[in-house]
């Protein structure tokens, strides 16, 4: 809107005749449209831009942890919770909504890969190593996830 109209005034004084062009703008169009306008407009971009990025300011700014160890053929989630408490389950992740969790992947025998298509890429489960993957749901849902890294017998069915 505002390229729409310095093209509009560009066109106007383009075409003004020689008498015109003698025309001086008053001081309250360059304080109004030098200095005013641009405070209030980037005063509402500021504000705008607050709201919007104010949850990366709420202690958001450590993703959530949850440890997945792979094993032939099954998926242990473990949820580390404060003072000790912990919740483990098998084959089963659940993660909030609109934030990021970070995926600590590890293996307790061969390789694995835990993938997650509609959230993320692939990560190794490497015996004696940790990989991290962040996933990031922003609906709601049941996203399949399924081991990608040949395991032996029942590797096709090392989903979750
Ligand atoms: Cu585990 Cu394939």
């Amino acid at each position: 809107m505002i390229l729409t109209l310095v093209m509009v005034l560009a066109l106007i004084a383009l075409r003004a005749t020689p008498a015109e062009k003698q025309y001086r703008p008053g001081r309250w169009f360059i304080l109004g449209g030098g200095v005013l306008f641009p405070v209030v407009i980037l005063t509402a971009l500021l504000i705008y831009g607050f709201e919007i990025d104010y949850p990366l300011f709420r202690g958001e700014s450590e993703p959530m942890n949850i440890e997945v160890t792979g094993h032939q053929w099954w998926w242990e989630v473990r949820y580390p919770g404060g003072g000790g408490a912990e919740v483990v389950t098998a084959n089963e992740i659940h993660i909030p909504v609109g934030r990021t969790v970070r995926i600590n992947v590890r293996s307790a025998d061969v390789i694995h890969s835990f993938w997650v298509p509609r959230l993320g890429g692939k990560q190794d489960a490497i015996p004696g190593h940790e990989n991290s993957l962040d996933l990031h749901a922003d609906q709601p849902g049941a996203f399949r996830g399924q081991c990608a890294e040949f395991c032996g017998a029942q590797h096709a069915h090392m989903a979750f």
